[in-house]
């Protein structure tokens, strides 16, 4: 990519052979058109689709926030995922290239892919799930866990995928919230060399949540684990048994009706399960991907994030699969046996668009150059960029040493909540190191103070977006009040969507984001709630009250600072701060362990009770503490 200086920004310029290539040249007509008459623009993605019936209407707005999309028409995600494929020649195309960390192999050409999805189906059904109930899928990256979230929306069902490194209080929680019958799972997975341990996880939350009927467990590992009689089947011999009929039909569903729940951290202990749809989300990430990641039949995608967090589902596994592209997927950690481990795949499957986190780009970086550059890296084409704001170093570096100083990187920004890209680049965009660029489609992007003012070009402000669009959560589940509380309260006089981020805008009307203004916090782009760490130092015998905060880090972008204040009698020494973190850790799972544990005689209050985290995040990084008048003690 050339550069060249603009405002004190350098400003990377795509090369002329990225510009010819792109699917979209004329981003700023097409997003004035997209404002304009933001209905057309997204019937007009929307007919890029098969429905079993037209909608007829693009949005209903009657039950504000509660939108509906395309509302009367009929469609299933897989109908437009697989089925429509297998009637071209993207039927003999791989849909997935899979290898696991032992470096094992396994492909799937489109045509297994519906064969594999249509077989789980069937059992599925065979063993009474129904239509719209919830299942739960806690796995690790394996085929499976891809085929399992596709046959579940084959036959209707709802997945809910929980993140495979959650520990039994988090999966139990979430099981009993959703209420699932049926949970599939695995014995393990690998990592770093180790097999990890999910059916004897799954089996403690099966106990505590109680809601299990059926326990279907993928052999992956070979280690022996506890089945339970009538409860538990290992999916090998369900899917050997021949099945009368191995076809099955696609259920024909409502575009409202409801795809997935996917639990996320807010501000209180108990995490959200957000409801997302099988029509406004399909339209939504099959035209965020074709367009911002340029997708072309021959291309080979891989989205490094795990299917259990939202990137997953919404571009390791929808929305490339809408577009029939081959994905790549990988089981295990990017450093194992060695930090070339990604550079290999990326060489000997001949990677065209690579998509991760900035902490994953920061943590191959440490290692240094080299490990890349002993690799033929000329396959990939774009970069992507997701989770957290990436450092400009980051980013210079996974443009000169992964992209050959070629690569354009979408750096885009989106949640769980979003479904989909909301600010991010397209590839024939200027670019700006750690700046996420521009509006998708369709979106009005506004940085406001708390009265909705817009800030001054340069301040920060409030994220929010200013309009309705098809990938949006519709709900959270059980909890409707809590949605317009979280979301849409706070400028309900505008109809504004709070994102819960921080932003300013630049003198090129190009976005940074600057991080979380509640207590959400970002360790290594993994979303955790501060309320959540809270809960469960508290559920420790020796703790009487305790405070998290995110403190700022190198690698993880932050870690997790506990202050805890203990019971009447207990003693705070070095083994019991180790305890805690220990106990965080089987509570919620490694990525909660707090980095660090500080014990108090009492935390900086609000005169209404609401601990300032603020303070204590200040004080530990040795900075003011700013305005305490509002401090109780
Ligand atoms: O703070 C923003 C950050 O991640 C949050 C959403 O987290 P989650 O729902 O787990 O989804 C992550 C993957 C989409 C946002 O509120 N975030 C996400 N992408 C970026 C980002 N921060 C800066 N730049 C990004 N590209």
């Amino acid at each position: 990519m050339e550069t060249t200086v603009n405002n004190n920004d350098t400003f990377y310029y795509p090369s002329k052979e990225i510009v010819r290539h792109a699917n979209i040249k004329n981003y700023e007509e097409l997003y004035s058109q997209s404002i304009a008459d933001r209905e057309g623009f997204w019937a007009a993605e929307a007919k890029k689709l098969d429905w079993y019936k037209k909608w007829d209407k693009v949005v209903d707005d009657s039950k504000k926030p509660f939108y509906k999309w395309f509302t009367g028409g009929k469609i299933n995600i897989i109908h437009n995922a697989i089925d429509r494929h297998l009637k071209s020649a993207t039927r003999n195309k791989l849909a997935i290239i899979w290898e696991g960390e032992p470096g094992d192999l396994r492909t799937f050409s489109y045509h297994v892919l519906n064969r594999e999805v249509s077989k789980f189906a069937n059992i599925l059904k065979s063993m009474g799930a129904r239509k719209g109930e919830v299942i739960t899928i806690y796995m690790p990256q394996i085929p499976e866990l891809v085929i399992a979230m596709l046959a579940c929306a084959k036959m209707g069902a709802i997945h809910s995928v929980v993140y495979g490194g959650f520990s039994y209080e988090a999966l139990a929680e979430r099981i009993a919230d959703s209420q699932s019958r049926i949970l599939i799972t695995a014995d393990g997975g690998f990592r770093r060399g180790k097999a990890t341990h999910l059916k004897s996880i799954a089996n403690e939350a099966m106990k505590r949540s109680g809601t299990i009927e059926v326990c279907i467990t993928v052999k992956r590992t070979g280690e022996d684990c506890y089945m339970e009689n009538d409860r538990d089947f290992w999916y090998q011999d369900l899917m050997n048994i021949p099945l009368e009929c191995k076809d099955c039909g696609t259920e024909i569903m409502d575009a409202e009706d409801a795809l997935f729940i996917l639990y996320t951290s807010g501000t209180t202990g108990k995490p959200k399960g957000l409801v997302h749809t099988h029509g406004g989300y399909a339209v939504y990430t099959a035209s965020t991907f074709r367009n911002v990641f340029d997708i072309k039949p021959e291309d080979r995608w891989w989205c490094a994030a795990d299917p259990g967090w939202v990137t997953g589902h919404s571009y390791l596994v929808y929305g490339p699969l809408l577009n029939g592209a081959t994905i790549m997927m990988y089981e295990g950690a990017p450093n194992h046996p060695y930090p070339n481990r990604w550079w290999q795949m990326v060489e000997k499957y001949g990677i065209n668009i690579l998509y991760t986190s900035p902490t994953a780009i920061r943590g191959l970086m440490r290692f240094g150059a080299s490990w890349a550059q002993r690799h033929d890296l000329r396959s990939l084409r774009l970069l992507g960029s997701v989770g957290e704001p990436i450092n400009p170093e980051a980013w210079k570096w996974y443009h000169e040493v992964i992209g050959r100083g070629k690569c354009p990187i979408m750096d885009t920004w989106w949640q769980t909540e979003t479904g989909g890209f909301m600010i991010t680049p397209l590839p024939i965009m200027p670019l700006k190191p750690g700046s996420c660029a521009k509006a998708y489609f369709g979106n009005e992007v506004g940085i406001v103070d708390d009265h909705g003012n817009e800030v001054k070009q340069g301040e920060e402000g409030n994220l929010v977006i200013k309009n309705p669009w098809p990938g949006m959560a519709r709900t959270i589940l059980h909890d409707p009040e809590r949605y317009i509380e979280k979301y849409w309260e706070k400028y309900s006089d505008k109809g504004w969507y709070l994102a819960g981020d921080s932003a300013r805008i630049d003198e090129d009307g190009y976005y940074w984001i600057i991080g979380r203004i509640d207590d959400v916090i970002k360790v290594s782009g993994y979303r955790l709630g501060s309320a959540e760490i809270e809960s469960a130092l508290v559920s420790h015998p020796a703790v009487a009250e305790a405070a998290a905060v995110g403190l700022p880090d190198d690698l993880r972008g932050n870690i997790i600072h506990a202050t805890v204040i203990l019971k009447e009698g207990k003693v705070a020494n070095d083994k019991l701060a180790e305890e805690l973190k220990n106990h965080v850790e089987n509570e919620i799972g490694p990525i909660a362990r707090p980095s660090h544990v500080e014990f108090t005689d009492a935390l900086p209050k609000t005169r209404s009770g609401k601990i300032m985290r603020r303070v204590i995040k200040a004080r530990a990084l040795g900075l003011d503490t700013g305005d305490l008048t509002s401090l109780e003690e």
